[in-house]
């Protein structure tokens, strides 16, 4: 069913209310998501704006056809080429073969790769132009590595000036309502938050510069239309602002502590740590994680707006447990920057799974701020009082 934006904008994509993960088993999506495709119909153009993932391509192109008679889409935009996006395209190609593709250089290469059909592909930069009749125009706007290579955004200086942004301002969050102003504000935005953490955070000096030149362009702005979850039309600036923020070194008065026990050593000396934390900095938000028990992507969130990350294991065959080596090697992909971090974990023989995970730490960019803290065995109230005491430590640290 397709949604009315404006009166020329209708919302024409999916609401995947089903979706738990994202990206193969790499992010959890525990409030579904979309996939939102627009059409804007300009006085002379009619022009269609992404497409839907690939399992709903018969539905896509099925519920346009009753939107629009096909042959009267002047042109395709496709502003970028993952399959959540472009899956749909090629059902909707084998209606309307010859209709022009209108994409980044990198977008059609991507779209090559993928499908392997020799489309009419018309390949565009930043400033380039889509007359729609009147005065009314689409601006290409190239956005590389918001999250992809070919990504662009598209603004359209009708409707107040709407600004189509594919997955930059996303959230994967499925909602029968079509604006941010109709969906409860606290969740939504967590999705908004858990989305730039774990999909854009690596791309951040890109993100600031690319956020930075278009607040330089001073474009009105009514309107902010991600390919996922909710449109921005209450104060669409606030998101503009939150991606300021997110981009720019971002944390929060938190602590986030991560661990994987085996026999609960590691997770004594987790709360004890805690505590100490607590104890000394006592306005600071402090929040402890299972590694292995707890969705890992939500973890990485709670890392992403923290100042300092304190990550556990117990020594496993002189090394550090699955579940941990798992959120080391994310966080290493997410490029955090300025965040404080130290390691620790119980042992019995060998005990190098601190200094190993420190080590991880240094490497994915924490600033490691001493050599951690360790316990030979199961802590007794000594070894859970030095724990405590190495908490209020590491707080002074921060
Ligand atoms: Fe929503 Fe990068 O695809």
């Amino acid at each position: 069913m397709s949604k009315i934006i404006t009166n020329n904008i209708t919302w024409v994509g999916k609401v995947d209310w089903e979706l738990t993960m994202f990206h193969g088993n790499e992010l959890s999506t525990k409030r579904g998501s979309s996939y939102n495709a627009y059409l804007v119909r300009g006085l002379k153009k009619t022009v269609l704006l992404d497409t839907v993932w690939g399992p709903y391509d018969k539905e896509f192109v099925s519920r346009l056809k009753e939107e629009v008679p096909l042959d009267q889409i002047d042109a395709i935009i496709m502003q970028h080429n993952e399959t959540d996006h472009s899956g749909a395209l090629a059902e909707l190609m084998r209606e309307i073969p010859d209709t022009p593709i209108y994409c980044t250089a990198k977008g059609e290469a991507i779209l090559r790769g993928h499908y392997h059909k020799d489309w009419n592909f018309v390949n565009v930069k930043t400033g380039d132009v889509l007359e729609l009749g009147g005065d009314e125009r689409l601006t290409f706007i190239e956005a590389p590595m918001l999250h992809w290579p070919d990504t662009m955004f598209t603004y359209y200086n009708g409707g107040g000036g709407v600004l189509f942004s594919n997955d930059g301002f996303g959230q994967h969050y499925a909602s029968e309502n079509l604006f941010n102003d109709e969906v409860p504000k606290c969740e939504m935005m967590y999705e908004a938050l858990k989305y730039y953490a774990n999909i854009l955070s690596t791309y951040s000096p890109m993100v600031s510069r690319k956020v930075k030149e278009i607040l330089a362009m001073n474009l009105p702005l009514a309107m902010i239309c991600p390919s996922h979850g909710v449109i921005w039309r209450k104060e669409p600036a606030q998101i503009v602002e939150k991606y300021l923020q997110w981009s720019d070194s971002y944390q929060e008065d938190q602590v986030t502590i991560v661990y994987d026990t085996m026999w609960n050593s590691t997770r004594l000396m987790a709360e004890a740590i805690a505590r100490g934390i607590k104890a000394q900095a006592p306005a600071t938000t402090v929040k402890i994680f299972n590694a292995a028990k707890e969705d890992k992507n939500d973890i990485l969130t709670e890392v992403f707006r923290s100042k300092a990350v304190l990550v556990g294991s117990p020594t496993i065959n002189y090394g550090y447990s699955y579940a941990v080596a798992g959120i080391l090697e994310m966080l290493k992909g997410m490029r955090l920057k300025k965040k404080k971090a130290a390691a620790f974990g119980s042992y019995g023989w060998s005990g190098e799974g601190a200094k190993l995970i420190s080590a991880a730490l240094t490497e994915a960019g924490f600033e490691v701020a001493d050599e951690g803290c360790r316990t030979l065995w199961v802590p007794d109230e000594k070894a859970l009082k030095e724990a405590e005491e190495y908490g209020k430590a590491f707080a002074l640290k921060l």
